[in-house]
């Protein structure tokens, strides 16, 4: 299916000699009207805040971790310039393996592999697209997810995404997980990438739920189903709540099942406040998996790297590396994460005194850098515009009904600003 976005670009080539000579991919492609786009609205309209950014910003600049600004200037030249190892730096890769047991402790006895690394976590799940994903196939995901998911999937492999309803009134929705995934289990495969804490809603699993949902993957592998879990772990370890999954479900479905193949996609892209470096991981992990798998799996894994970005930046990498290996890295980043969980607090309390409000319901949220609004009786994109002409405030309309705040790029001091301009603006057009 081509998208009427696609086509427009067709059309517009149409007679030229590019545009006669598109391949079946570059007649699919197109830019959608989603996140990136709508967020260049907001950075000329936006006046008063932004909320559109998947960053942590504060005074309107990007936070850094003084760690990683502080190398910008005492690179080697092999450091800085060298070509990379196509699945990256051995150090790297070992020390970002020490530290997922440490911060995931249930990895320690277990056996997955070293993580390879990829040009930033996008290009991970696009590489595991390329590895495990062909026309026809289903991916599940969860309603709403981050919309790069459709484009990756949908118009780069033409495969299809199928979303499952991600929440019930108060957490995650067992039961629509549950069907989706036995309805897969009925083909024999069943492929899922679940994101936690979740972008756009900025939820992750209880403990209990996250038990659940092993436990309704095992119970279709038992039946005999091959299940592939991509575990895409961005915002890990971004958590306001205490009863919420301190690990990532790779944690416990990398050797739940010798029918369940896990992948971890993480990086410091979010964990770290390191969103332009492009450098992300991809790590696997399966029950009966061996070393011989897992180099065959990595050499997989190089094929689709050599064959697009090649290998991934020097620079960023190194950067990362000194950085990680500053002790004084930890207390950086949890001063971060507390200006995160104090904005967070904020928007609680606010959004929790207006619970019962008629139009704008937040979906359940607990972690990460969003929040979301569901819209009832006014569509979100009408309430976006409202926002960003009326009250130069940006935010994202993911579809028809759900409305993005990135509360990770609003300062601590206009939050109850935006909050009630945002609903006030619904109420305004209710
Ligand atoms: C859920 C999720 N996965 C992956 C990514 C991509 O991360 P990267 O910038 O490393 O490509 C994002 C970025 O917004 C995200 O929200």
């Amino acid at each position: 299916m081509i998208n009427p976005l696609a086509q427009e670009l067709n059309s517009s080539l149409h007679g030229t000699v590019p545009g006669e000579m598109l391949s079946d991919l570059g007649l699919r492609l197109f830019f959608p009207k989603g996140i990136i786009a709508q967020g260049a609205e907001a950075k000329k309209l936006g006046k008063l805040a932004n909320a559109t950014i998947g960053m942590a910003v504060s005074n309107e600049s990007p936070l850094i971790l003084p760690t990683i600004q502080k190398e910008f200037l005492n690179l080697t030249s092999t450091e800085a310039v060298a070509y990379a190892q196509t699945v990256g730096n051995p150090e790297f890769r070992a020390l970002w393996k020490e530290q997922l047991i440490a911060k995931n402790p249930s990895l320690s006895d277990k056996y997955f592999s070293l993580p390879a690394v990829v040009p930033g976590l996008t290009s991970g799940i696009s590489y595991l697209c390329d590895l495990f994903l062909q026309e026809g196939d289903v991916l599940l995901a969860a309603n709403p997810s981050w919309d790069n998911y459709a484009l990756i999937v949908e118009t780069r492999r033409n495969a299809s995404l199928q979303q499952f309803t991600l929440f019930t009134e108060s957490g995650f929705n067992l039961d629509a997980f549950e069907k989706a995934v036995k309805e897969q289990a009925k083909t024999g495969k069943v492929r899922i990438i679940l994101n936690f804490p979740q972008n756009p809603s900025g939820y992750t699993p209880t403990e209990s739920e996250q038990v659940a949902i092993c436990k309704i993957l095992c119970d279709v592998a038992d039946k005999g189903a091959n299940v592939m879990v991509w575990c895409d772990d961005a915002y890990f370890g971004l958590n306001y709540e205490d009863n919420i999954a301190k690990e990532s479900l790779f944690s416990f479905l990398c050797d739940a099942h010798e029918k369940i193949f896990a992948v971890k996609i993480d990086g410091p892209t979010k964990e770290d406040f390191a969103w332009g470096f492009r450098i992300g991981f991809l790590t696997f992990g399966g029950k009966d998996l061996t070393e011989h798998h897992y180099e065959a799996l990595n050499k997989k894994l190089m094929g689709t790297i050599r064959s697009s970005a090649s290998c991934s930046s020097s620079p960023a990498q190194s950067i990362m590396l000194r950085a990680m290996k500053n002790p004084e890295i930890e207390a950086e980043k949890i001063k971060f994460r507390k200006i995160l969980e104090s904005r967070y607090k904020k928007v609680r309390a606010f959004v929790d005194a207006k619970k019962d409000h008629a139009i704008l319901t937040a979906l359940p949220f607990n972690s990460g850098y969003f929040m979301c609004f569901k819209c009832n009786g006014i569509t979100s994109e009408d309430l976006r515009l409202k926002l960003l002409n009326d009250y130069e405030i940006g935010t994202i309309a993911i579809d028809d009904v759900h409305l993005r705040v990135a509360f990770s790029s609003i300062d601590d001091d206009i939050i109850t600003q935006v909050y009630s301009a945002i609903y006030k603006a619904a109420e305004e057009l209710a």
